[in-house]
């Protein structure tokens, strides 16, 4: 996901960008750039690679001016070459942009026809080129720029630039989130608060198709249908002070060990003062749906895969589940009786808002299930819950995903209350088991030694398989998923008892394969299935209790021991070994591992 920042200061706007800039690193980019204007003359740097790229070459050719645009970028259209990254530049106009312009093509033929000559591969010159094409047939620049984002088709966030204006910018936001910061005699643009943080903490947050034209004392907000428009002014409890590893080595090390403070924040808005019923922070209301479709990418999908259970065992109510980037392509049957669940991190990601805007209107309601404040999917639901994780900045999602599932599984609970499937006795002992599980998971993560020392190991590899019955075979998928994602090495997960029809054929000496299997109703089925891939030469790393390890001691190539638990927190604690397999594993490696290559912490183009 790309990142925006844009400056009308008092002061040298150059460094103020760069700072800014890195506190969006996380959204992960390939390409960095700034432009300014000194003396009415614009000044542009770019340069590939990470942000001290960018300083090297303003250290070789710094750039004055007080006001300045500049982004991060995450490469969608063209390659992630110099030519390619922003700012984009035509006639007097420069543009940054995250998000996708759809009729960029259409535009660019049209431009092309007019005589135009473009640059780049990328679709921002686009916005660019029209922009400046425009206020050569005598438009000013804000009629150009308003002229111009409205031909824009698709998501986009942007910021505008021109020669000879001095205290001039101009934003937009359509589907991709945009803020700006109000200073003392100075005004802000950035992708989100927490980029603005140091500056100030008084934002705007644009609305959906708004745009707005920025000077050194005040702002202008027009709406998508051009009308003036007045939006909130928030003090935002940004943290001034930048998000940081503390004695960390990665964010995600830290993220990973915040889990048990933060699931037990998340846990506390969603019961009771007695912590005996489930009452969470909206009111929700499960007892009218016949099922439930729960939609997400990624690890809030492998949640959504948990879910599935816990709602259907529990609360004897049917989920269906689906990848946000298929459902509205298979243009599901809505009929007005279901409840629709997203579920995202970021509250960006483009296909989980897609497939959330498809639902409006069908389902009969929606409830967008999420970590960030003031996302795109909670001003579209009905109603939005968060997990309340705190931000997340590696890139691999950690804290997010054990806070999504404290938050599913007090629902599941909610849901089977109001259902009539359980009695206030069975609540109680339902929600003091889910009360267990930040301890359990602070338990699980004292395996990290055992784990590191395994992982080296697993490091040599290149094929690893993850397995996991009923709700821990969403987790052996994301155990694949963050091994694949943090140590690129091939992984898969598959459900304990599908081995044998066809994986199996995988299985050598030079395998190996990572079984999560709490003792309890399932593990004797899953020990037949570790047996098959013995007998074969496989090498099986066991992640069980004590229980469990005492009755499959023999021909384990590794064991790895989990607290004993309830099956109802067992996919919580099993994501502390998925997690802490991929994040040594990719350490071993020596992949960068909070910002993994060619990847993006939202994903917010489809
Ligand atoms: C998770 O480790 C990945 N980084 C990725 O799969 C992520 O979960 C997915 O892109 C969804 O993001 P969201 O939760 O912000 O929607």
């Amino acid at each position: 996901m790309c990142g925006i920042i844009g400056v009308l200061g008092k002061s040298e706007a150059s460094p103020t960008i760069v700072e800014t800039l890195r506190r969006l690193e996380y959204r992960g980019y390939d390409s960095a750039g700034i432009a300014t204007l000194h003396n009415g003359e614009m000044h542009r740097r770019r340069a590939v690679g990470k942000l001290s790229e960018l300083e090297n070459v303003l250290a070789a050719n710094p750039v004055e001016g007080l006001i300045g645009i500049g982004h991060t970028r995450w490469a969608t259209h063209g390659a992630a070459n110099e030519t390619n990254a922003h700012p984009h530049k035509a006639g007097p106009v420069a543009v940054v942009h995250n998000g996708i312009i759809e009729n960029f093509a259409r535009l660019r033929d049209e431009l092309v026809a007019n005589g135009i000559v473009f640059e780049t591969e990328t679709d921002t010159e686009v916005v660019a080129q029209l922009c400046a094409y425009l206020m050569a047939d005598g438009m000013s620049p804000v009629d150009a720029a308003g002229a111009t984002i409205a031909r824009l088709e698709g998501a986009f966030a942007l910021a505008f630039m021109f020669e000879g204006e001095d205290d001039l910018l101009i934003a937009a936001r359509r589907g991709s989130p945009l803020a700006i910061g109000h200073g003392d005699g100075e005004m802000f643009i950035g992708s989100d608060a927490m980029a603005l943080g140091p500056m100030t903490n008084r934002i705007t947050y644009l609305e959906e198709g708004d745009w707005a034209v920025l000077t050194r004392q005040n702002v202008t907000i027009y709406d998508a249908l051009g009308n003036r428009a007045n939006r909130e002014l928030q003090l935002v409890n940004v943290d001034a002070v930048r998000v940081d590893k503390g004695n960390y080595r990665h964010f995600m090390a830290k993220e990973i060990h915040e889990q048990p403070s933060v699931m037990a924040v998340a846990l506390s808005h969603y019961l009771t003062q007695d912590r005996e019923n489930v009452q969470p922070p909206v009111s929700l209301d499960f007892s009218s749906y016949d099922r439930l479709v729960i939609v997400a990418c990624g690890t809030a999908y492998l949640a959504a895969n948990v879910a599935k259970y816990w709602f259907e065992q529990i609360a004897r109510l049917p989920v269906e589940i689906d990848i946000a980037s298929e459902f509205r392509y298979r243009e599901p049957p809505l009929n007005g009786r279901e409840g629709m669940i997203v579920i995202s991190q970021s509250g960006e990601t483009a296909d989980t808002l897609a497939a959330l805007k498809y639902a409006t209107g069908k389902a009969a309601r929606t409830l967008a299930i999420v970590n960030t404040p003031a996302s795109s999917m909670e001003r579209e639901a009905d109603d939005t819950l968060q997990i309340l994780a705190g931000p997340e900045i590696a890139v691999a999602s950690t804290k997010a995903f054990t806070c999504q599932l404290s938050v599913l599984a007090s629902l599941a609970i909610l849901a089977a209350r109001q259902r009539g499937v359980i009695d206030n006795t069975q609540e109680i002992a339902l929600v003091q088991t889910l009360m267990s599980a930040p301890r359990l998971v602070s338990d699980a993560i004292a395996a990290e030694n055992a784990i590191e020392a395994a992982s080296r190991d697993l490091a040599k590899a290149t094929d690893i398989l993850f397995l996991g019955r009923g709700s821990l075979f969403p987790l052996a998928l994301e155990g694949a998923l963050k091994l694949k994602e943090l140590s690129y090495i091939h992984a898969e997960g598959y459900p304990s008892g599908e081995l044998k029809h066809g994986p199996i054929a995988l299985i050598d000496d030079q395998v190996p394969v990572i079984v999560f299997a709490p003792s309890g109703d399932l593990f004797d089925k899953t020990v037949s299935n570790m047996e098959e891939v013995m007998a074969r030469g496989g090498k099986i790393l066991l992640v069980t209790d004590e229980k469990g390890a005492a009755e499959v001691s023999k021909g384990v190539w590794k064991t790895i021991i989990m607290p004993e638990c309830d099956p109802l927190v067992a996919p919580m604690v099993y994501a502390i070994p998925a997690q802490l397999i991929a994040y040594h594993t990719a350490v071993e490696k020596g992949t960068d591992v909070d910002q993994p290559r060619n990847l993006a912490k939202s994903v917010t183009v489809e």
